[in-house]
């Protein structure tokens, strides 16, 4: 597999870190601290494309491949985790979702606006009772000939507050277990659809993260993704894909903690020469740097299979179980480097520290990756 990267990926990689340094760097720490992500750094990712990257022009996208994607991922998410998990949802949940399974007027209707950053989605599975075992849904979708009756709460909603649209999976029919769920597009401002609380989080604090109430809400049949029954499968093949950008998000905070690692390690001196010297040190940024590649190497195979139309089920729960593992391990590294500097918020490694616990738990926990790994290898 060719992982040279081509004259297009690499004016990618250089948009988004221009992007990142210039534009996400500054406020990074007052971000984190207030819990807020700018709405004018919002709307600029989506002028400069970072929202819909894989949308086809035809709907207003970038039309480029899953490869573009995940570079452009680990430039921002190096930078600011919280607007790398913004951007993971948008492009590859939301907007894959849609231009894979939804109808010509869904696309015309939502997909345009959600490609340019127009307007920000939400995926929402996760229940209270419903995370890892997500086929287990409460929250019901009651046919009533011309619309769905939505009752139930959703949890844990990236984008939860900023969110103009929401993709809900909902029971329809228990009798059929998971065949029985639908995925409906939920506007918000509809009749019974209240934003509930917003988590206070350990890391990517400036995401908005809450859970989504519904009571009686009426969503129009057209706004069903898919035949009736389709909403599980939907929320598999989109979290499929889902995983290599979170992947790739994980690959981002070990990178640039890294980055961080090395330069400080040639500055700092103890015992009369910088730390890089001394071979514990040493030792540590071999090791940093070598998981890393390996978490780069699987983080582009599994979006070359995806580009190539291969199967990427395994491959991408291979990169995201290994791109989130190196980051809690790397990022712990890299606070130790730093010493007591990196205990503190100037020196930013342990907001990536606390960053990169996420990546082990959303989009399927470490533990779920493993199963969907070894289901696969024992099929
Ligand atoms: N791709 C396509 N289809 C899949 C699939 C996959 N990876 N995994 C399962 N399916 C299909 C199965 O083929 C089956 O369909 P059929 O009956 O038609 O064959 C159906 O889904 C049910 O599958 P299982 O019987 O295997 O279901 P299960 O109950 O044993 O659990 C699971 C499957 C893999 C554990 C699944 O529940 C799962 O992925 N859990 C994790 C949930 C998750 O990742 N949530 C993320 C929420 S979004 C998020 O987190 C966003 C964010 O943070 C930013
Ligand atoms: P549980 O499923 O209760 O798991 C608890 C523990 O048990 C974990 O360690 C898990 O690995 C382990 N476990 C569970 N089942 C098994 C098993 N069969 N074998 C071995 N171990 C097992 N969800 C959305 O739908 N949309 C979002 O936008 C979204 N964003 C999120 C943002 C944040 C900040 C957070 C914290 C969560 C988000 N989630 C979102 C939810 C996330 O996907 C779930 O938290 C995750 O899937 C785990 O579910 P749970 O929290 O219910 O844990």
């Amino acid at each position: 597999m060719d992982f040279n990267l081509s004259e297009e990926h690499v004016a990618v990689q250089e948009a988004a870190r221009d992007f990142a340094v210039n534009h996400l760097f500054p406020g990074v720490i007052e971000r984190d601290d207030e819990q807020k992500f700018d709405k004018v750094l919002l709307r600029q990712m989506g002028e400069l494309g970072f929202l819909g990257m894989m949308v086809s022009p035809e709907y207003g996208g970038g039309g480029m491949d899953t490869l573009s994607y995940v570079i452009a991922m680990e430039e921002i998410s190096k930078v600011d985790a919280s607007a790398g998990v913004i951007m993971s949802v948008n492009n590859s949940l939301v907007c894959w979702g849609l231009q894979m399974f939804g109808s010509p007027e869904q696309k015309a209707k939502y997909l345009t606006k959600l490609a340019t950053g127009e307007m920000i989605g939400a995926f929402c599975l996760s229940e209270p009772e419903a995370g890892s075992d997500a086929t287990s849904q409460h929250t019901t979708a009651v046919d009533m000939d011309d619309y769905y009756l939505l009752n139930g709460t959703k949890n844990w909603i990236t984008s939860g507050a900023t969110s103009d649209i929401c993709l809900v999976m909902a029971q329809t029919d228990p009798e059929k277990g998971h065949k029985g769920i639908n995925v409906l597009i939920v506007e918000k401002g509809l009749e019974g659809f209240v934003v509930g609380k917003k988590e206070n989080k350990m890391g990517i604090r400036a995401s908005d993260t809450t859970s989504l109430l519904f009571t009686d809400v009426k969503v129009p049949k057209e706004n069903r993704i898919g035949e009736d029954g389709f909403g599980f499968k939907f929320a598999m093949s989109t979290l499929n894909g889902g995983r290599i950008g979170i992947a790739a998000q994980a690959l981002g905070i070990a990178a640039g903690a890294f980055e961080l690692s090395l330069q400080y390690s040639k500055q700092r001196k103890t015992f009369g020469k910088p730390i890089s010297e001394h071979q514990a040190i040493q030792f540590k940024l071999s090791e940093m740097a070598t998981r890393l590649e390996a978490a780069r190497l699987l983080v582009y195979k599994a979006a070359r299979l995806k580009d190539e139309g291969k199967d990427y089920i395994q491959a991408s729960a291979m990169a995201k179980l290994y791109a989130s593992e190196t980051a809690m391990w790397l990022t712990t590294e890299a606070v130790q480097i730093h010493g007591g500097y990196g205990y503190v918020k100037e020196y930013h490694v342990e907001r990536l520290m606390r960053d990169a616990k996420i990546t082990q738990i959303y989009e399927g926990t470490s533990e779920i990756q493993k199963l969907i790994i070894a289901r696969e290898l024992l099929k």
